[in-house]
């Protein structure tokens, strides 16, 4: 199954030259409506992580533990957690907005996260626990009012791509609690991961047990899913 949501989105030349390369490494932290930039140990960083804790709905649905309310501790605790631990942590953003009119004066910490776009969300690639095996884990969550307009199917594309092109990947892992559809529907619909199977009864949320659904994409259907396969093999037979 090929995505055609995004496939023709990715340009990976096939030939590196330093133009190209320089190309490569303009476009990497963008999509096309989505900028990406990294999670930092700051308020403006750690009330954005409060914001989407604090929304009950949210934080339901990207949560598999206890369910409490979450807290600006909490995402201290988070922040200190993913800088430690994850391979790539990043706010996902939209382009930033006017810099000359910051919402916040000039020069403030706000002023400067603004400048460099407006975050939407948080998504974590966690790495998995052999390095041999070059696995990771996905974790995100957009805040409510920027659901279902296709951001997370953008951003999670985003995040593949990085980590096939950059990361050194071989395998992308994502799960979600199967009661929550749409996360189902964008990982398997949408963006053509693979259902793996089922961890039973992972999950006790309000008296109940639930399973968890897992998925995966391997490098190689990255690279189909992508129209890489032929393209790379094309040029290889041709000695481009
Ligand atoms: C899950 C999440 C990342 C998806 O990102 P998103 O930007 O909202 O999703 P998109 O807009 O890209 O796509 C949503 C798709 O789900 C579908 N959908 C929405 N509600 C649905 C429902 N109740 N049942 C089934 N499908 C549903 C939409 O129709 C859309 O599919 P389409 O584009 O083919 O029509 C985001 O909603 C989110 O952060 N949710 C809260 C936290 C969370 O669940 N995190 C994931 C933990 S595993």
């Amino acid at each position: 199954m090929r995505s055609t949501l995004f496939a023709p989105l990715l340009e990976i030349a096939l030939n590196s030259t330093m133009e190209s390369m320089a190309r490569t490494f303009a476009t990497a932290f963008r999509s096309p409506r989505l900028v990406y930039r990294s999670i930092e140990d700051t308020d403006a960083d750690r009330d954005m992580i409060a914001t989407t804790l604090e929304d009950p709905v949210t934080h339901g649905f990207r949560h598999s533990g206890m369910f409490a309310p979450g807290s600006r501790t909490s995402s201290r605790e988070i922040i200190g957690r993913i800088t430690k631990s994850a391979l790539l942590a990043v706010l996902i953003c939209l382009p930033p907005p006017d810099s000359s009119n910051p919402s916040d004066g000039p020069g403030t910490e706000l002023a400067r996260a603004q400048a460099k776009g407006v975050p939407i969300g948080t998504m974590v690639l966690f790495p998995g626990k052999h390095a041999i095996a070059r696995m990771a884990f996905i974790s995100l969550a957009l805040q409510e009012k920027y659901q279902n307009k296709g951001y997370g199917a953008e951003a999670i594309n985003w995040l593949l791509d990085w980590g096939f092109r950059f990361g050194g990947l071989h395998r992308i892992e994502i799960g979600a609690a199967a009661y929550n559809d749409r996360a189902v529907q964008v990982y398997e619909r949408k963006l053509g991961f693979k259902r793996e199977g089922v961890r039973r009864e992972a999950i006790w949320m309000d008296r109940k047990w639930h399973d968890i659904v897992e998925f995966a994409m391997l490098e190689w259907e990255w690279e189909e899913l992508r129209g890489r396969r032929q393209l790379e093999g094309n040029s290889s037979e041709s000695g481009n």
